[in-house]
Parts: C-alpha cells; sequence; structure tokens
C-alpha cells in the first residue's frame, strides 16, 4: 500500500510519520517550496518532488494544503484518486477534477513540534462512491482504529466543535498564562485545575459540573474581577462574554447586568 501527499506543512508532517511508521510507504511527497522537501527527504528519506505534473502510481493522493489552495492545487492531479483533510471543506470541492475522491479529516490539532499519538486521533472519512468506502478505511485504520463517516454538513459541526474546545480553550491559556506572569506567579499553578477539568468532562455532563462565580451569580466577586481585567480590554471582553452565558444559561431571568 502506498499513498502520495501534496504539501508539506503540519498535517503532511504528521500524515508521513504515521503512514511510515504503520508500514504504508510514501510514494512521494509534493510541494511547492524545494527547502522544505529537502527538509522532509533528510527527515523522512521519501521521494520529494515540486513537479506536480510529474504523478506517480499511487493509492490516493492526499491535498494536506492549505484549505483555500485545495481547488487549485487539485487542479494539478486531475483523474487521480484525490483526498482533502479539511473539516470545513465540501467533499464536492474534488468532483470537478476526478471521480475517486473524498475527505480524510483526522480530528486532532497538528504541529511539527509535538508528537502525536495516531491511535488516539478519531479520523472522519466521506467519500464519493461506495467502492471507495473500504479502500479509504483501510487506508485510515493503519494509522487509527477510530474511523468515521460522516457527511460534510455533520463534518462542518465537527470542525466548530474543534475551534470550540482547542482554539478557544488554547486562546483562553494563552491570556491566563500571561496574566500570571505579569503578576509573578507561576502558569505551572493551574495544571492540576485543567488536568480535574479534563477528568470531571469524562465522567459528567458539563451542564452539571459548572462552578465559579458566574454560576452562583456571585456578582460581587465579578465586578472585583472586571476591576482586575481594567487595562486587559480583550480578556475582559472574553469575561464579559462567558460570564453572560453561564448567568443566562443558570438563572431563568437573565442575570444583572455585570458591565
Ligand atoms: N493543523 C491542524 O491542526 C489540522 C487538523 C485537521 C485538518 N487540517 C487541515 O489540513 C490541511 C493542511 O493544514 P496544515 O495545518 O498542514 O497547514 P500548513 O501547516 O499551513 O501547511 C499548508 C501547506 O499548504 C501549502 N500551500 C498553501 N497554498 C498553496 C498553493 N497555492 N499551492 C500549493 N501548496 C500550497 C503550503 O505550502 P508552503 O509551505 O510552500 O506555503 C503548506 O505546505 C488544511 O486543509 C487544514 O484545514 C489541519
Amino acid at each position: 500500500m502506498g499513498v502520495a501527499i501534496i504539501g508539506t506543512g503540519n498535517v503532511s508532517f504528521h500524515l508521513i510519520r504515521g503512514f511510515l511508521g504503520s508500514g504504508v510507504s510514501i510514494d512521494m511527497v509534493y510541494g511547492r517550496s524545494k527547502e522544505k522537501l529537502r527538509e522532509f527527504e533528510r527527515e523522512f528519506a521519501v521521494p520529494v518532488s515540486d513537479d506536480f505534473s510529474n504523478h506517480v502510481q499511487s493509492e490516493v493522493y492526499f491535498l494536506a494544503v492549505k484549505d483555500s489552495a485545495i481547488a487549485e492545487v487539485a487542479g494539478w492531479f486531475r483523474g487521480k484518486p484525490l483526498l482533502h483533510t479539511a473539516g470545513a471543506i465540501d467533499i464536492e470541492v474534488l468532483s470537478f477534477y476526478t471521480d475517486i475522491y473524498g475527505v480524510f479529516y483526522p480530528f486532532q490539532t497538528f504541529r511539527r513540534e509535538y508528537e502525536i499519538d495516531w491511535s488516539k486521533v478519531p479520523i472522519f472519512l466521506e467519500t464519493c462512491c461506495k467502492d471507495f468506502d473500504q479502500k479509504l478505511r483501510g487506508i485510515a485504520e493503519r494509522l487509527s482504529k477510530n474511523v468515521h463517516f460522516l457527511s460534510t454538513e455533520k463534518r462542518r459541526y465537527l470542525h466548530l466543535s474543534g475551534v470550540l474546545v482547542n482554539n478557544f480553550v488554547n486562546h483562553l491559556l494563552y491570556h491566563t498564562k500571561r496574566l500570571l506572569e505579569e503578576k509573578g506567579l507561576k502558569f505551572e499553578w493551574t495544571f492540576p485545575l485543567l488536568e480535574q477539568t479534563l477528568e470531571n468532562i469524562r465522567l459528567f455532563d458539563p451542564y452539571v459540573i459548572q462552578t465559579g462565580p458566574a454560576r452562583r451569580g456571585d456578582l460581587v466577586s465579578m465586578t472585583g474581577h472586571q476591576r482586575l481585567l481594567k487595562d486587559n480590554d480583550l480578556l475582559k471582553d472574553i469575561y464579559n462574554v462567558l460570564s453572560h452565558s453561564i448567568l443566562r444559561l443558570y438563572n431563568e431571568e437573565p442575570g444583572e447586568n455585570v458591565d
């Protein structure tokens, strides 16, 4: 079994590492940057090419390029079995370029800086045609047994949920780290709390285990926090939006205005 990968970014990097580690050969890595291709060649000892018209024989071609470039790059690989890896892009964008196409959406955050344990990554597939389902499942299962078929419409919601649980939480952690360090406090002191939060949501519905001043309707504490954030408009806005959401959810009458 062999696959071709187009793109030299974060997802390509981890796809190559994952496939090589599970016995799938990489027939070619395509990219537009000679420098990045050389890096991939050194790191993985795989064939590389910056010539998108030089097509090798391969079971599938992964288009792991930025969302807005998927259609353009698909145009270079007309007639090949094409997959894109995006959460928010319609499968049908590929139908203009080939008869065999699909989506391979790994629901995880990828950056080259950290390791990925593919066996824990849920992979969401969508295909053009029944005949392609088994082949794509077979490829995905070389990386993870947590493989599901999902329509474009549902995948968009899943992608949105990824933004909420990863991108937004990470952004909150960015602000938290800055705030604590500015005051000479250690960000690491939040880790046990973060770990407990993760533990809790595995066991209970988030609605049930919500705590904090907004949950209790404790406007005195909230006003105190707002005072602490008086010079930090961005974080104050985030604090207010989330506090209002919690107040409204847990109080029949919307809470008193805390601005
Ligand atoms: N990162 C994640 O956490 C994640 C998770 C799931 C799915 N995805 C999806 O996976 C895909 C790739 O994401 P990524 O994070 O790997 O992105 P990335 O690290 O930013 O890499 C994007 C790649 O696309 C290439 N590219 C951009 N425009 C191009 C063009 N016009 N022609 C040819 N190549 C072009 C870039 O080439 P240059 O380096 O030369 O600019 C780079 O190799 C996206 O569809 C994304 O939605 C990402």
